[in-house]
């Protein structure tokens, strides 16, 4: 119970400090200033290449966030650096609408073509136990207290939706927070949470969450 407090407490700070984005914008001027990202995130924010994430769907605030880390080199990754800096502060608001208003479609759930139903399922079921209840022995945070039971997330308060996206992105990205290649999370609040967890979890509890559909797609 001390511990749930904890991560209740904690959720509170990190979910204070996301709020600051404005999110007024309009998704017809984002489309148009976007083309340049299509041949790697999809003319829809659904992109085909498990390495570059899904944006379709994501919130606005988390989109913004994440290009101006990148701006900045609070997030590094060569590519998306040079394109970010390619980006008006101006059109951003708009990029976020537009990228916030696609539809994520499903993902392949690719390299789980090399594993046995047997591992799949146990894979899926470890993944399942971990994002649902956390890990007492480890005091792993459940990820469902800001990613939603369904991987939808509190979009309102710009957490990413983890719903269907591309399993080897997930993965990636989670074990560069673990060695610290990724470190523009505030509040260290996902360094914290990774730092308690195996590869072997980290690729659970990735492959159970693109397994997730979003009720807020739904609703669209
Ligand atoms: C050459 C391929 C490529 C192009 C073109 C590209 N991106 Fe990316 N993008 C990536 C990769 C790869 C990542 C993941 C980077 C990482 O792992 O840190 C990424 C990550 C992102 C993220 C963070 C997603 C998340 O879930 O955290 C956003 C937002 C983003 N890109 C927006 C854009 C926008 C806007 C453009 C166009 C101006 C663009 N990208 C162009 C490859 C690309
Ligand atoms: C206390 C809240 C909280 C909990 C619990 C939490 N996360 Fe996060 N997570 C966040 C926030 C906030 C971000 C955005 C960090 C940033 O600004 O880059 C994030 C980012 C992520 C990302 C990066 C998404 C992307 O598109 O790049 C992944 C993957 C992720 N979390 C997975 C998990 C998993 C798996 C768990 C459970 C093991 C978990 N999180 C538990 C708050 C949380």
């Amino acid at each position: 119970m001390v511990f749930f407090k904890k991560i209740c407490l904690f959720s509170a700070a990190v979910l204070l400090a996301n709020v600051s984005v404005a999110t007024e914008g309009d998704a017809k001027i984002g489309k148009t200033k976007t083309l340049a990202c299509m041949g790697c995130h999809g003319p829809t924010g659904n992109s085909f290449v498990p390495n570059f994430p899904a944006l379709a769907g994501q919130p606005a605030g988390y989109i913004i966030k994440q290009i101006k880390d990148f701006k900045s080199a609070g997030r590094k990754n060569a590519t998306m650096t040079n394109f970010a800096l390619g980006i008006n502060e101006a059109d951003l608001i708009h990029i976020g609408a537009y990228y916030e208003s696609q539809v994520k479609t499903p993902v392949m759930k690719n390299i789980m073509h090399l594993k046995t139903d047997e591992e799949k399922t146990s894979l899926l079921t470890l993944g399942k136990k971990l994002y649902d209840n956390g890990n007492p022995v480890t005091g792993q945070a459940a990820c469902f207290v800001c990613h939603g039971k369904n991987g939808d997330s509190l979009v309102d308060f710009n957490i990413p939706i983890l719903a269907n996206q591309h399993p080897q992105y997930l993965i990636s990205t989670l074990k560069e927070f673990k060695n610290r290649k990724r470190t523009n999370d505030n509040e260290r609040v996902m360094r914290r949470i990774v730092d308690s967890m195996s590869d072997g979890e980290i690729e659970a509890v990735a492959y159970y969450s693109s397994y997730l559909v979003s009720t807020l797609e739904e609703k669209k």
